[in-house]
């Protein structure tokens, strides 16, 4: 008996298993340490409560026993909630009605990442390429991969938007999809509507060119998260081929609850073999459907109230604690996390990990988030995120894990 190779391999790739192990020495070190002498910014796990109005839907629906109510229903989803998650989009994406969706343009998946999962192994042929720009969430590297895919990273501009001359670039004959998540994680970017307008056109020309159309898959589980009043791009009315995964993990704090959709534009040029497919992979996937409970309860809760200030004074407290410390990062614009520079090394004896990436002098990230781990800070190296030179910390914590961590931060600063 043996583990299969490639994913012995890929268990074992240092980019990929770097943050859940990190986050399982984070709990090794609370337990050891005390929770409020560990800063653990290594996870996406949001910690805000779900809003009131969840709990209170959950026990009405928990009241409710019906036939069928546990049953098996068809695998895209229940009508009345695919008919809430258009509702959704079409506000979100302001779509008028002859350009509106209805419940036949969704399917309810398991999480973004089962969302994602089931397009991916919709359209990809093997050797197909997804264009990624950079930095990009870690687990897409598998979830292409999963299905014979090659996920191609593209670089961004130095500010993290997109640089669409570097995607026109990479786009090839095997090109089957651009993914783009904005608000970004790991960078908090939010891609703008002049970029995705280019974008679009280059995709078209593309199309032109090879007959092949890219979709444009849009990740947009923090959509609701953003600063300053910045508003997330609609990309349905700039590009007709255009998909958006999401799920309800952070706009609602639900991610163990594994409940999200996909929706596809209703002008996509085959929306309806789109979704015939999606369907059926959810289906062999084996998720058969996405969690009953919980569409039960989005369909009544999609549009509840949430008040994400708490995200807005982390965000605040965070940058003031991180420029103190003399670490550069990228003004985040939405989502929760803070998309650092690794400094520079001042010690003689770190001078090794200053490490060669192209064109320019970069610090090896992955010795400096071992370096703080000595202060008990716990952060998530960029390679995985296909930015080396940079470090990721999920501001998704405590205020006061933000504030005591000021004086370790500073400490290993100075002291690297
Ligand atoms: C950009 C992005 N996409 C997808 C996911 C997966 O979300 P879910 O928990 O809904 O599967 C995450 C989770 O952190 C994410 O950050």
């Amino acid at each position: 008996m043996a583990i299969a190779k490639h994913i012995k391999e890929l268990m074992n790739s240092k980019g990929s298993s770097v943050i859940r192990k990190m986050f399982e020495e984070g709990i090794q070190l609370k337990a050891k340490f005390g929770e409020d002498k560990v800063y653990d910014f290594s996870l996406g796990n949001p910690d805000m409560p779900p809003p009131e109005k969840i709990y209170q839907v959950v026990n009405e629906i928990a009241k409710d026993n019906s036939k069928d109510r546990h049953a098996y229903m068809p695998n895209a989803g229940y009508t009345e909630t695919r008919k809430a998650m258009a509702d959704k989009v079409n506000f979100e994406q302001n779509l008028t009605d002859d350009s509106a969706l209805n419940e036949n343009h969704v399917v309810m998946s398991v999480g973004a990442a089962g969302a994602l999962n089931s397009v991916f192994k919709a359209i990809l042929n093997s050797e197909d390429e997804v264009i990624v720009p950079c930095p990009f969430f870690a687990e897409y590297r598998s979830y292409v991969s999963n299905f014979g895919g090659n996920l191609i990273p593209v670089k961004s501009k130095k500010d993290f938007s997109l640089d669409v001359e570097a995607i026109k670039n990479a786009l090839t004959s095997k090109t089957t999809a651009v993914l783009i998540n904005s608000p970004n994680n790991p960078s908090g970017k939010i891609y703008s509507e002049s970029d995705i307008k280019e974008l679009a056109s280059v995709l078209y020309e593309h199309g032109k060119n090879t007959g092949i159309t890219p979709y444009l898959i849009c990740d947009e589980p923090y959509r609701a998260i953003t600063y300053n009043g910045k508003k997330v791009t609609s990309v349905f009315p700039l590009y007709d081929n255009a998909v958006v995964v999401t799920s309800f993990a952070k706009n609602l704090s639900l991610p163990g609850e594994r409940i999200g959709f996909i929706a596809v534009n209703p002008k996509c040029e085959d929306a309806k073999e789109f979704i015939a497919a999606c369907t059926y992979t959810t289906r062999t996937l084996g998720y058969v459907n996405a969690p009953a409970f919980f569409q039960k309860v989005v369909a009544k809760c999609w549009n509840a109230d949430v008040d994400y200030s708490m995200y807005t004074n982390r965000c605040k407290m965070i940058t003031e604690v991180v420029k103190n410390a003399g670490i550069e990062f990228v003004e985040p614009e939405g989502a929760f996390y803070l998309f650092c520079k690794a400094p520079m090394p001042i010690l003689q004896e770190n001078k090794q990990f200053i490490i060669n990436n192209g064109d320019e002098e970069i610090c090896d990230e992955f010795a400096f988030c071992d370096h703080l781990k000595k202060y008990n800070i716990l952060c998530a190296p960029g390679s995985g995120f296909g930015c080396p030179g940079y470090f990721r910390m999920a501001f998704c914590v405590s205020e006061n894990t933000i504030k005591n961590c000021a004086e370790p931060l500073q400490l290993a600063k100075q002291s690297w």
